[in-house]
């Protein structure tokens, strides 16, 4: 061989050691940056609390859904802001029974809706969705101090009020308030207790508590309905004036709310979902 091409073939064994070596390196930087990613990731996410954990769910799955009532657009986000996840202004509500233990924005689990549940909240007792009442008799109390509102008229959206509609339930002809003082006190007595009750007292008394909460709560078209007779809610009895009643009757309110009826299969008969 002569000495030209064996010098030759050196400087083509450097430039494919020089090629190798570039290769390696930006595997090793490759490997290197996706490791220390991962970690940063890691650390990021211990570093943060519950909250922010919350609020960054929220921007995930964030929408911008807007509805055009004719008389006034709804933001379903805004909606979900306020009265989903921050919760900001809404008034807590100390006098009824079911919030001692669910808290004043219970709904969660059903995403479409929530956020609208959770608003209807805000007026109306739980027991106007989830207690079903044959004699259509209501009535507003304060949310501090329990007692009766009468003559409560209502011509604006209720906002953040300090009112509440509940239903009356009928006891031998007598009409009696689902949040009886005797029922609060056995909440409190049962809430007390709880620590130390097995789990059979403890299913018994939760029993008791739901002893007129329906599997099949209040459906948006229920109440939101055609015609004032079709209506689930008396609203011309409990308050609400004329022209009121005809929004909420509207068929804007209605076509929107047509749009969740599929969410109304009671969570108990869908197989592989809680309860
Ligand atoms: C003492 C606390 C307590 C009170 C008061 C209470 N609940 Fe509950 N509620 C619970 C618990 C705990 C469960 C879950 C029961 C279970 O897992 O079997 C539950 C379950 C429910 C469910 C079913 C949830 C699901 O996922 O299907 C509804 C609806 C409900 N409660 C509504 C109400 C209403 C309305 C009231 C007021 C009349 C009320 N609760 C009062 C503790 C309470
Ligand atoms: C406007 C009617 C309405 C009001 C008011 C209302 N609920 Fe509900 N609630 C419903 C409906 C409808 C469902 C079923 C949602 C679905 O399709 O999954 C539900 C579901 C629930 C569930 C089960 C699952 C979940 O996380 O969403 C609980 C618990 C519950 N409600 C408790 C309450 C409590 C406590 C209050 C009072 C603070 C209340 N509700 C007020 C209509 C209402
Ligand atoms: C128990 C009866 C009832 C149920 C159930 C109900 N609503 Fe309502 N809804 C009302 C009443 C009454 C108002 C008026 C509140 C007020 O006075 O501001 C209202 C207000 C509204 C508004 C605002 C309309 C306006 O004129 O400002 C929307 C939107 C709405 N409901 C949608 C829904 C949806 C969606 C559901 C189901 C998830 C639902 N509603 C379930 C009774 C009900």
């Amino acid at each position: 061989m002569s000495r030209h091409s064996s010098s030759f073939l050196k400087r083509i064994y450097a430039v494919i050691g020089i090629v190798l070596l570039v290769w390696s390196s930006y595997l090793v930087y490759i490997l290197v940056m996706h490791i220390w990613h991962q970690h940063g990731e890691e650390v990021e996410n211990m570093a943060i609390s519950e909250e922010e954990k919350l609020f960054k769910e929220m921007m995930k799955d964030k929408k911008e859904v807007t509805y055009n009532l004719g008389y006034k657009v709804i933001k379903q986000e805004d909606i979900e802001k306020h009265f989903h996840h921050i919760g900001d202004p809404v008034m807590h509500d100390s006098i009824n029974i079911c919030i001692k233990c669910h808290g004043d924005i219970p709904h969660d689990k059903n995403k479409a809706i929530r956020a609208f549940l959770n608003m209807h909240s805000d007026f109306f007792a739980c027991e106007t969705c989830h207690v079903r009442v044959d004699n259509k008799k209501f009535i507003w109390y304060n949310k501090t101090t329990g007692k009766e509102v009468d003559n409560f008229e209502i011509s604006v959206f209720l906002n953040n009020i300090p009112q509440k509609l509940i239903p009356l339930l009928e006891v031998d002809g007598k009409f009696e308030r689902l949040d009886s003082d005797s029922k609060r006190n056995f909440v409190d007595e049962f809430r007390k207790m709880l620590p130390t009750l097995s789990p059979d007292k403890k299913s018994q008394g939760l029993k008791i508590i739901h002893k007129n909460v329906s599997k099949n709560p209040v459906k948006c078209d229920e109440c939101h309905a055609p015609s004032l007779s079709q209506s689930y809610l008396p609203l011309l009895e409990i308050g609400y004036k004329e022209r009121r009643v005809n929004q909420i009757l509207s068929n804007e309110v209605v076509g929107m709310v047509e749009k969740y009826k599929e969410f109304y299969i009671p969570n108990f008969l869908m197989p592989g979902q809680t309860k």
